[in-house]
């Protein structure tokens, strides 16, 4: 990348870091605890001018939510939409992300889309495998791929963490078995959810995954296409309208890129054709997303002029 480019990144970090103070880290995990909450750290992965870091890019976080996205693609290529969509919703909740209310209340007992919890609980029990580690590691296999960082794996500490306070996840995934949304092993479906909310990474792996879903889902350096770009394009349809959860419409005005956050203070944002980004801020708000995150967001957008529309 240009060093103009990657002063102007180094501004942009710069210039938010004090929105780091206006978020609190994630508490409702203990493991999540332990995250440096005045964190911040972007990476740039553009597909003409290379990649670049700044900030706080050293730190390592889980995936938490991220992860919607790549199990959602699995079980898309696994099945189809047809079959995925019969199962999960594509309509915004408006809701936070770990809501029952709407379960019971609309939509047939479906979960309104793929990007809050009850959705991807759905969605981890769809995705193939003979066990739950065989499913992980289909997961995690393809995150490898787009990342081409073949270190990344569990964090055991996280993992233990979100299955000693899973409660709300177990109530969602239960009610769905009796209504028969999920119809394979529940505790399999919570087991491999838990799994891939704790895959580690660091936010060039996020920004890398961002450039894999910007260029349709082509490996920088080649010619082919690994993956149908409508599966794609359903991906970025889905993070523009319910990625950000009950932010998702505020974020879609400012900023103007699909994205997914998750409450590690992770952000995944794509500009199609052009780039992936990937943000830490760990300090996130009462919706769930990394305060410092969308306002560095915010402001790459308006300085590239990404916003879609
Ligand atoms: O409690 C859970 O289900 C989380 N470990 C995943 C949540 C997440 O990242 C949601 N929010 N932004």
């Amino acid at each position: 990348m240009r060093q103009a480019d990657k002063q102007t990144l180094q501004r942009i970090l710069d210039e938010n870091r004090k929105y780091t103070a206006m978020g609190k880290v994630a508490d409702y995990i203990p493991e999540l605890r332990r995250a440096n909450p005045a964190a911040l750290g972007l990476t740039v992965a553009a597909k003409d001018t290379g990649i670049a870091s700044v900030g706080d890019c050293d730190t390592t976080f889980t995936l938490q939510s991220i992860s919607k996205v790549i199990s959602l693609l699995v079980a898309l290529l696994d099945h189809g939409p047809e079959k995925v969509f019969a199962k999960v919703g594509m309509e915004p909740s408006g809701d936070p992300f770990n809501s029952i209310i709407k379960l019971e209340t609309m939509n047939h007992h479906k979960p309104l889309n793929p990007m809050i919890n009850a959705g991807a609980i759905a969605v981890a029990s769809m995705i193939s495998g003979r066990n739950v580690e065989e499913r992980f590691q289909r997961v995690c296999g393809l995150i490898r791929m787009m990342t081409g960082n073949n270190g990344i794996s569990l964090s055991e500490q996280t993992y233990q963490s979100e299955k000693a306070t899973g409660d709300r996840n177990r109530a969602l995934a239960y009610f769905m078995k009796s209504t028969g949304i999920i119809e394979s092993d529940v505790e399999e479906a919570l087991d491999l959810y838990f799994r891939l909310c704790s895959i580690e990474v660091r936010c060039s792996d996020l920004a890398k995954i961002g450039l894999y879903l910007a260029n349709w889902g082509r490996m920088e350096g080649s010619d082919s296409l690994q993956i149908d770009p409508c599966l794609v394009q359903i991906l970025l349809t889905i993070m523009v309208t319910s990625g950000m959860y009950n932010a998702s419409g505020e974020f879609a005005i400012h900023v103007g890129i699909p994205a997914k956050s998750g409450v590690s203070g992770g952000i995944m944002a794509v500009v199609p054709n052009r780039m992936g980004i990937g943000v830490i801020g760990p300090a996130i708000d009462d919706k769930g997303n990394s305060v410092a995150g969308i306002r560095v967001l915010e402001d790459l957008s308006k300085t590239f002029g990404l916003h879609l529309f």
